[in-house]
């Protein structure tokens, strides 16, 4: 595996691929590597020539200071995985490479960032926006893998995609779990061990949740969420939603779409938890 910290050589790379007429699968990351992000560079290392991952703690997408700080780092353990799953280019740059300058742009994502992650982290998405083009434009990708773990993420990176009329395509990978149903995330890391044991609760919520949804309809269903967080003491929910999968805007019948999945962020203690479901 070739790690490049710039991105010259990493353009460079990308290239004399395409010259070659061979392809690359690409996976952005914020590091910590799990399985879940493993899953991801197994698919587009099975459908492209090469597999380019890189690792970039995006400082413009954290609007919280502390989990910026606190985000967990392990390069060395993140460099075994990827040789591990065959990895041909890792681009792991500094702050400083990314972002000689502040960085500027802003996007109008209308109402897709209005709402859940867009509503409570301002600023995030744009962040987000920001240094996935960039990204896209360093490692020149024919395809990009992201998890639905983060929904709204890939919301917004394909009406980037399709903002700037990029040459890309997106491809989805459903969400990998624990053994106990948690979502994967590099942030359980920071959880306590109590807190890890009581972690599943946000997905046997959402399940239960959609159980219900043959009998309740979405209203009584953020009403049944809210309920179960208010007695859970070690928890505090941020928000729950029923939206349309394409729009994201909220739903109030389960007639009014075609899709339709639950949404949920809640904190244990300081850790930001997220995930969904699909009820349609
Ligand atoms: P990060 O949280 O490291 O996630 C990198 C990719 O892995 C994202 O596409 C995310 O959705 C996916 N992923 C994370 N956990 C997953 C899981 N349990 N199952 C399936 N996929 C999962 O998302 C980011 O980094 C950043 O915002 C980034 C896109 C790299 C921009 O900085």
């Amino acid at each position: 595996m070739k790690v490049f910290e710039k991105i010259v050589d990493t353009t460079n790379f990308a290239v004399s691929q395409k010259q070659n007429n061979k392809s690359i699968g690409f996976v952005p990351t914020m590091g910590a590597l799990h399985e879940g992000h493993l899953k991801l560079m197994r698919q587009a290392k099975k459908e492209n020539d090469n597999l380019v991952v890189s690792i970039f703690v995006n400082p413009i997408q954290f609007n919280n200071p502390s989990d910026l700080e606190k985000y967990p780092r392990d390069f060395n353990q993140d460099k075994a995985l990827l040789e591990e799953v065959g990895c041909d280019v890792l681009f792991a740059p500094e702050v400083n490479e990314m972002y000689p300058k502040d960085a500027t742009k802003s996007y109008d994502f209308g109402d897709l960032e209005k709402v859940m992650e867009g509503a409570f982290r301002a600023g995030h998405f744009n962040g987000v926006a920001v240094v996935v083009e960039k990204l896209f434009d360093i490692v020149k990708p024919d395809r990009a893998y992201f998890g639905e773990k983060d929904f709204q993420q890939l919301a917004i990176i394909q009406k980037m995609v399709e903002l700037e009329k990029l040459d890309v395509k997106i491809s989805p990978c459903p969400t990998i779990r624990e053994i106990d149903g948690l979502a994967m995330s590099s942030r359980n890391e920071r959880l306590t061990k109590g807190e890890r044991k009581i972690a599943p609760f946000i997905r046997q919520t959402l399940t239960e949740a959609k159980k219900k949804s043959s009998t309740l309809t979405p209203d009584e269903i953020r009403l049944f969420v809210e309920n179960r967080f208010a007695d859970q003491v070690e928890f505090e929910l941020e928000y729950f939603e029923i939206a349309d999968d394409k729009t994201l805007q909220p739903v109030s019948n389960w007639s009014e779409s075609q899709g339709i999945v639950g949404f949920i962020a809640a904190y244990l203690d300081k850790v930001r938890l997220i995930d969904n479901i699909r009820f349609i």
